[in-house]
Parts: C-alpha cells; structure tokens; sequence
C-alpha cells in the first residue's frame, strides 16, 4: 500500500504538535515545518520512535519571502501530501497603528499566502486521488471584529471562507476541508506574546480547550462539519454574536474594548 503523508505547518508546538501525534497514530507519514529547531526535531524524534513511520522536518519562516520558496522547492520534490494542515499562525504584540506595515503585513503571508499556495498546490492530487483532506487553523476571532487584532480577525476569516468555497469546489472528489476556529487553547501562542493564560482563563468568560482535546474534535467532525469550533460554550457565544443587530454588534464591540482599555 502506498505511504499516505501528512503536511502540518507550525508543528513544532500547541495544536500543530497535537495533530502530529494524533495522526502519527493513524499511521500517516509526515512533513513537519516549524521555526524552533530543537522543538521540531524532538518531536519528530518521539514520532519515528513510537511509530515507527517516515517524518521529514523543514525550518521555514514563512513571513521570509526567500524562505517560503526554498521551501515550497523542497516539497515540489517530494511525494504529493493526502492530508495538509495548515496549521502555523501567531498573533501579534502591536496593534494596526502602533506597527510599520512591513511588520504587520507579514501575517498576511503567513496566515493567507502560505496556506493559499499549499492548498492550490496540492489539491490536484487530491483530486487525481480521488481523497484526501485539507484542515485550515482559523479561530472564532475569525468570526468577530477587533480593534487590537485587525489582521488577526481579518485573515482568520479569509480562511473560512476560502475553506468553505473549497470545500464546495472538492467534495465531489471525495476531499475533506474544514476550517478548524478554535476559541482560546492551551498552547504557546499566548505565551510568545507575553500573555498569562492561568490568569486569562480566570478574566474571561470563553471555554478553554487542550491543543490535543482541540485536535481530537477536529478531526471527529472533519467530513462533517466544514467550519467547526470546538467547545459549547464557545459555540454558543458564536451563536448569540450572530444573532445581534450588526449595528448594535459594532456598539457592543467599542464598549467592551473601551471598557476593558484594549482598544487603540
Ligand atoms: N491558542 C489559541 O488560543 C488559538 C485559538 C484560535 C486559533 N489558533 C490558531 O491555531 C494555530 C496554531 O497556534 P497554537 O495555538 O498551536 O500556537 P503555538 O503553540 O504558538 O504554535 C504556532 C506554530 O506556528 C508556527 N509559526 C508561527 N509563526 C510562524 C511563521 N512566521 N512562519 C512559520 N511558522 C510559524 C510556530 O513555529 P515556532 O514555534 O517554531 O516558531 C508554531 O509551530 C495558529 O494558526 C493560531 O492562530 C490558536
């Protein structure tokens, strides 16, 4: 039987990390990719031992024009992925204004640009496979507005929607998409911005999920939900948010960050 290969984005931590060992138990093989050298090696070092399968690990950051591409040639000579997830993602320190453009609009590569090229490059084999499965990481930021995460909103909801719309241009060959929209997880990427999640956890109302419990309801739902939030709480919290006027959204939003002085 032929070796099915997973590529995960940002799997050096947090969720990446979680869907790594989860479908590592699958048995699927994988290509990794991550920044923190030592991290990536580690797991992909507990992989092929538990396992026993084929993990090659790839150090790009995609915010870096010359290391996209000399990782998208790496790939291009490899056996085309079953599975992608496209997984890496940060948020960021500085709002909108407080940043130069060069440095805010590197997350316009990272969470828009990187994903796009994988999806466009790999979806034809899919669908010469007739299978396969693609799961973007957006986030239920991509569903709400935010005056301190203009980008961090902006781009998580380019994701669901370019899910969505391909989901509906490859269900018929049998490929499976969703957008994952997590709400707040146990992972590193509070903590690269400084942020205590203890302490968070206690402030806000939002439902606190494990990147692995994450992981695992994502990929219970993958086939059957297209844009999936894990968590009840959270769902609900959605739910309620759809349902106001969006004018009386737009006030309830400018109070709530004027109230709790994040707006800027
Ligand atoms: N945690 C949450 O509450 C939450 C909620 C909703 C959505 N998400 C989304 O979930 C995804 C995974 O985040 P996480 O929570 O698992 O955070 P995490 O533990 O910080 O992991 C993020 C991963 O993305 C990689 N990455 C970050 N910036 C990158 C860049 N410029 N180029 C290449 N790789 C980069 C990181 O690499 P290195 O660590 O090696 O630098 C790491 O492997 C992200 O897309 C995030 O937006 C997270």
């Amino acid at each position: 039987m032929n070796k099915k290969y997973v590529l995960i984005t940002g799997a050096s931590s947090g969720i990446g990390q979680a869907f790594a060992e989860n479908l590592a138990s699958q048995g699927y093989h994988f290509y990794l990719t991550g920044r923190n050298k030592e991290r990536l090696k580690e797991l992909s070092e507990k992989l092929v031992k538990t396992w026993a399968i084929e993990v090659k690990t790839f150090i790009a950051d995609f915010s870096n024009q010359d290391q996209w591409r000399n990782l998208m040639a790496e790939l291009l000579k490899l056996p085309p992925v079953y599975g992608l997830v496209n997984n890496a993602g940060y948020g960021q320190a500085k709002t909108f204004l407080e940043d130069n453009y060069e440095s805010q609009s590197q997350m316009l590569r990272v969470h828009m640009d990187g994903p796009t090229e994988l999806c466009h490059y790999y979806l034809p084999f899919m669908i010469e496979n007739k299978g396969g499965f693609i799961i973007n990481l957006a986030s239920m930021a991509g569903f709400i507005c935010s005056p301190s995460a203009i980008l961090y909103t902006a781009t998580k909801a380019y994701l669901i929607r370019l899910s969505e719309s391909l989901h509906v241009m490859a269900a018929v060959h049998g490929i499976k998409v969703q957008a994952l929209c997590p709400g707040m997880t146990f992972s590193d990427f509070h903590n690269k911005l400084g942020l205590n999640q203890q302490e968070m956890r206690k402030r806000g109302p939002l439902q606190w999920l494990t990147a692995k419990k994450t992981v695992e309801l994502s990929l219970k739902k993958l086939g059957r939900k297209v844009v999936y939030t894990p968590g009840f709480r959270n769902r609900l919290m959605l739910k309620f948010l759809g349902l106001l006027p969006r004018g009386f959204y737009y006030r309830l939003t400018i109070w709530a960050f004027r109230a709790f002085k994040y707006n800027k």
